[in-house]
């Protein structure tokens, strides 16, 4: 039987879960090309219907994805007419995007980081992020970067969990904030410049079962928007 002594440098313990210590990026890296699967199992569709319904988008215009993985926010904005600037972190993720949409003319991808996005001030019309701004070190600084980009008048809509307390999540999902408290999402909302703050139940929850033991998240979902 193998004993903790024997396991390479990078397995972690903590409570009943072994873990492989990596970034973010590494572990986005490596759950890319199954991403859509997982992603069908934690939410539904119904997340993208709302998010960019609140936004009320207009065809022809241009919005940015970030966070964008695989493009499941991104393909919404492209149905509806919209030309899409996606960005991520991950490699594998902007590679798992480009092959989806065969490198159509209407959407650029861009590796970036939430800190410094590759998008210059006041480029596009509308910012989505969905289920990214738990994973970010600073979501205050990742609310403001996501200001910089917009035009005035431009719209930022943010999709993502409500405080919860299923720390699994942070370990086998690599989540940085157990969600957050629609207070402080408002207050960074304000401070980043925004107008007209709205933040409300999405109507859909997050569900994700522990690899280990038979702990179940089942996690309330908000959509906030402002106006620039
Ligand atoms: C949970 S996935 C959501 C993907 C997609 N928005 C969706 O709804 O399917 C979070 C994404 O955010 C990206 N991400 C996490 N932290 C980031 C950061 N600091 N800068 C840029 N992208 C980041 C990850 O690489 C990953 O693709």
């Amino acid at each position: 039987m193998r004993t903790l002594a024997d396991q390479p440098l990078d397995l972690r313990i903590d409570g009943n879960h072994m873990w492989r210590e990596m970034s973010s990026r590494q572990y986005f890296d490596e759950v890319a090309r199954k991403w859509d699967k997982m992603r069908e199992m934690f939410f539904s569709e119904t997340v993208r219907e709302k998010a960019i319904s609140v936004a009320n988008v207009e065809p022809s215009r241009l919005a940015a994805d970030i966070g964008a993985g695989t493009g499941f926010i991104t393909e919404g904005l492209l149905r509806k007419g919209l030309r899409v600037i996606a960005v991520d972190q991950s490699d594998a993720m902007m590679n798992e995007i480009r092959r989806k949409f065969q490198g159509g003319e209407e959407i650029d991808c861009r590796v970036g980081e939430a800190e410094q996005l590759p998008i210059e001030d006041g480029a596009v019309d509308y910012v989505f992020a969905n289920m990214y701004l738990h994973h970010v070190e600073a979501p205050s600084i990742a609310i403001r970067e996501m200001a910089r980009i917009l035009k005035p008048g431009g719209i930022l809509v943010v999709t993502d969990l409500d405080k919860h307390n299923f720390d699994f999540l942070r370990i086998e999902h690599h989540d940085r904030w157990l969600g957050f408290k629609r207070e402080d999402v408002n207050n960074w909302f304000i401070e980043a410049g925004f107008k007209n703050v709205v933040i409300d139940c999405l109507g859909e929850k997050c569900c994700a079962q522990s690899s280990c033991g038979d702990t179940y998240a089942s996690v309330s979902i908000f959509v906030a928007s402002g106006k620039k």
